[in-house]
C-alpha cells in the first residue's frame, strides 16, 4: 500500500486545473492507498491574504474537496497549520538546504518578478515547507499538476541529502504523480497556458461555478479568426479549448471538432456551446454537493478534527525519529 500526500493552497475556490492536476487522482487513489490531503494554509500566507479571506477560503476549499469526492472515511483530510510538527520538520530540513539552490527555483524567480515588493523569506523557503509536508508522512506519490514538478525534484534532493548526511535510509524519495505518463496542465479560458485563480478569475472554471456562470465564461473564452487552410496549426487559445474538451467531453465530440477544424468548417460558437454543456454536466454533481455542504458546519468541523488527530499521529512519529537521527535526544 502506497502513501499518497497532496495539498492545495486556500487562495479561493478550487478550479478545474486543481481538480485535474491534483484532486482527480487522489479521489481514485484514496480507495487503495494511505492518503493524506491537506489545505496548505501556511503556504498561502506568502501572498499576505486578509485574515477573514483566509478563514473563509479554508472552509471553501474543504467544501470543494468533500464535494469533489474526498472521503474522510478513506483519506486523512486536514489543515496544514493544525499539524504544527510540520514546522519543526521544516526547520530541521532547512539546515541542509542551500540559499543558492532556493534562489534558483523557477516559482521563486517568478514570484520575484510578479511581486517585487514582497519577496519574503516564506517565498524562498516555500519548497522546504512543501518537502516537509510530503516527508512528514513518508509519501511515495504526490498527485500534483505540472507546475509542481520542480518542487518534487527538490523534495527528493532534500530527502536524499538528509539520508546521505546521516547515513540512514529514512526518507523515501517521493514522485510527482499523475495517471498518465505526463503531469497535467489545464489551460485558461483567456488564451494562457495555465488555468489560475490569481492571474485572471474569468480564465478559471471553479467547481463552485453555477451552470449560468460556466456558460457565460466559456462563451467569452478567447479563440481566433479560424483556420484558413487544412493542416494549419492551432493557435494557443484554440488549442486550450481543445484541451478542455479532451478533459470533459467524449472522444467522439473531440474527434468531431478536430475534423471540423481540419476541414476549416469549424464554428467556435458551436464548440463553446458543447464545451459549456459538457463542463456543466461534469461539475453538476459537485456543484450540488457544494451547496448542501455550505450549511453543514458541524460536519466540516468534525472532518477537520478527526483529520488533525490522524495527521498528527503520523507526523509526531516522523518528527520524533528525525530528532533522534540528528541527535536531539533527552539527556
Ligand atoms: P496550488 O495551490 O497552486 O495548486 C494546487 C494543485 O493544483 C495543481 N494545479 C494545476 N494542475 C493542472 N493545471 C492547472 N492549471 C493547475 N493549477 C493548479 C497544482 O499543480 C497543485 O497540485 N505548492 C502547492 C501546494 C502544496 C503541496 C504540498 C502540494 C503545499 N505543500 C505538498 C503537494 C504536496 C501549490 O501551491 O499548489
Amino acid at each position: 500500500m502506497d502513501t499518497v500526500v497532496s495539498g492545495i493552497r486556500p487562495t479561493g475556490y478550487l478550479h478545474l486545473g486543481n481538480y485535474f492536476g491534483a484532486l482527480k487522482n487522489f479521489i481514485t487513489m484514496q480507495e487503495e492507498n494511505n492518503c493524506f490531503f491537506f489545505i496548505a494554509d501556511y503556504h498561502s500566507l506568502t501572498t499576505h491574504p486578509k485574515p477573514e479571506d483566509l478563514k473563509e477560503n479554508i472552509k471553501n476549499v474543504l467544501i470543494d474537496y468533500l464535494a469533489a469526492g474526498l472521503d474522510p472515511e478513506k483519506a486523512v483530510i486536514y489543515v496544514q497549520s493544525d499539524v504544527p510538527e510540520v514546522c519543526e520538520l521544516n526547520l530541521l530540513l532547512s539546515m541542509n538546504v542551500y540559499v543558492g539552490e532556493l534562489q534558483r527555483v523557477a516559482s521563486f524567480k517568478e514570484k520575484v518578478r510578479r511581486q517585487p515588493n514582497n519577496v519574503n523569506a516564506g517565498l524562498l523557503i516555500y519548497p522546504i515547507l512543501m518537502s516537509a509536508d510530503i516527508l512528514l508522512h513518508h509519501a511515495d506519490k504526490v498527485p500534483v499538476g505540472k507546475d509542481q514538478e520542480q518542487h518534487l525534484e527538490l523534495t527528493r534532493d532534500f530527502a536524499q541529502r538528509f539520508n546521505n548526511i546521516y547515513g540512514v535510509e529514512f526518507f523515501k524519495l517521493p514522485i510527482a504523480y499523475n495517471f498518465g505518463a505526463e503531469l497535467v496542465k489545464i489551460p485558461g479560458l483567456d488564451g494562457t497556458t495555465k488555468m489560475s485563480k490569481s492571474d485572471n478569475p474569468n480564465s478559471a472554471i471553479f467547481l463552485s461555478d453555477s451552470p449560468e456562470i460556466i456558460r457565460k465564461k466559456v462563451m467569452r473564452a478567447v479563440s481566433d479568426s479560424g483556420p484558413t487552410a487544412s493542416g494549419m496549426p492551432k493557435s494557443q487559445a484554440v488549442e486550450n479549448l481543445f484541451t478542455l474538451l479532451q478533459a470533459v467531453s467524449s472522444a467522439e465530440t473531440l474527434q468531431y471538432f478536430n475534423e471540423q477544424y481540419d476541414q476549416c468548417t469549424i464554428r467556435y460558437g458551436d464548440l463553446k456551446k458543447q464545451l459549456a454543456e459538457d463542463l456543466v454536466n461534469f461539475t453538476a454533481p459537485i456543484y450540488d454537493r457544494i451547496l448542501s455542504l455550505k450549511t453543514n458546519d458541524d460536519y466540516l468541523r468534525k472532518v477537520l478534527r478527526e483529520g488533525q488527530e490522524k495527521a498528527r499521529e503520523s507526523a509526531k512519529k516522523t518528527v520524533k525519529n528525525v530528532r533522534e537521527i540528528v541527535g536531539i535526544v533527552p539527556l
